[in-house]
């Protein structure tokens, strides 16, 4: 019987409600930190885990712009402890598959006619945020190579869905929209992301470590997931002002991020070829429902939207940021 044990240090994104759904004895919650190394070792062993699954990082390219230190700390070395932990039990004659989550960040930026990226792309990240995690992507490479364990690395574009922490673009809009707030566009906002639903996400990422367990994923190999979704964040805000029936006046130009990645495109043909993994959920279905979560899911809403959250937005979203 499987089982999972979900490590989480839960810190101003993290949840508790997002998973209180889950009541299964096979599913057993540990607030962790994975920079806590007795914590992860005792657990790999206690638990017999065979597969390790790193999703934790700081992932906001603005709070990094802001601060790089936590990303250094969470990204790189919370990666350093899972695969130190993973090493030793290896050591131990215990087989630990390891999935490394990263992100087409780490490519950088492409060119309006740029073909998307694959794997096979060169690492260049372009802002803090981006550098942690292709340092991260290097200390797995690092450990196959050296070490021999049995890891790999999956790439994907940017994630909506629901429970998604509102200080990214789409739950951000739609919880301001719903509020009658202003939408604070970057710059000119013909940014372009390739966006992906979470759920086909989850399912690209089972795919790879099932494909890492039966060895069609050799260790050491990277999977880029995409989802054919191009669109520009001025795009992405109007459809969220027709889905909630906002004023168009609440758009605001403000200052663009310093560094900002014009584009990003994913090309995912490894992992359609190899996995037979494709992204199923079509963009407008996908985006309309996510917009109708964050309308009736007011608890969830309200207990981000309080704390840590607000303050956040006060010192992101000041005054001197707006252009006009
Ligand atoms: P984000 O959700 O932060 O993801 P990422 O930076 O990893 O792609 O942002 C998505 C895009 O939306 C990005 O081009 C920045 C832009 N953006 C805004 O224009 N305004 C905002 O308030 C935010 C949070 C993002």
């Amino acid at each position: 019987m499987d089982r999972v044990v979900n490590i989480d240090a839960l810190t101003y994104s993290g949840n508790p409600i997002n998973l209180s759904d889950i009541e299964d004895e096979r599913y057993h919650f540990v607030h962790a930190s994975i920079n806590d190394k007795n914590t992860v070792a005792r657990l790999l062993e206690q638990e017999k885990i065979d597969v390790v699954i790193h999703l934790a990082a700081e992932s906001h390219v603005d709070r990094s712009i802001n601060s790089v230190q936590p990303f250094i700390a969470t990204n790189i070395d919370g990666t350093r402890v899972l695969l130190e932990c993973v090493r030793e039990r290896e050591e131990k004659g215990q087989n630990v598959a390891f999935v490394h989550i990263s992100t087409d960040e780490v490519y950088g930026s492409l060119g309006t006619d740029d073909s998307p990226f694959t794997e096979e792309t060169p690492l260049d990240p372009q802002n803090p945020y981006a550098a942690t995690k292709a340092a991260a992507d290097m200390l797995v490479r690092a450990f196959v190579n050296t070490y021999g364990i049995s890891a790999c690395i999956t790439r994907c574009s940017n994630n909506y869905g629901p429970n998604q922490f509102p200080e990214k673009l789409i739950p951000l809009m739609t919880l301001n929209a719903i509020n009658g707030n202003s939408l604070p566009v970057y710059g000119d906002g013909k940014q372009v992301r390739d966006w992906i639903h979470v759920n086909d996400h989850a399912m690209g990422i089972l795919a790879v470590m099932d494909g890492l367990i039966s060895g069609r994923v050799k260790t050491g190999e990277v999977i880029n997931i995409g989802a054919d979704n191009e669109q520009s964040n001025i795009d992405v805000i109007r459809a969220i002002i027709g889905y909630t029936n906002a004023d168009d006046t609440l758009i605001q130009h403000v200052n663009d991020r310093p560094g900002h990645d014009r584009r990003y495109a994913m090309g995912y043909e490894k992992a359609k070829q190899l996995l037979g993994w494709s992204p199923i959920i079509e963009w407008k279905d996908g985006l309309a429902q996510t917009v109708d979560w964050y309308l009736t899911n007011t608890t969830w809403v309200n207990t981000v939207l309080s704390g840590e959250y607000r303050d956040w937005v006060k010192h992101h979203y000041t005054d001197e940021r707006e252009q006009g």
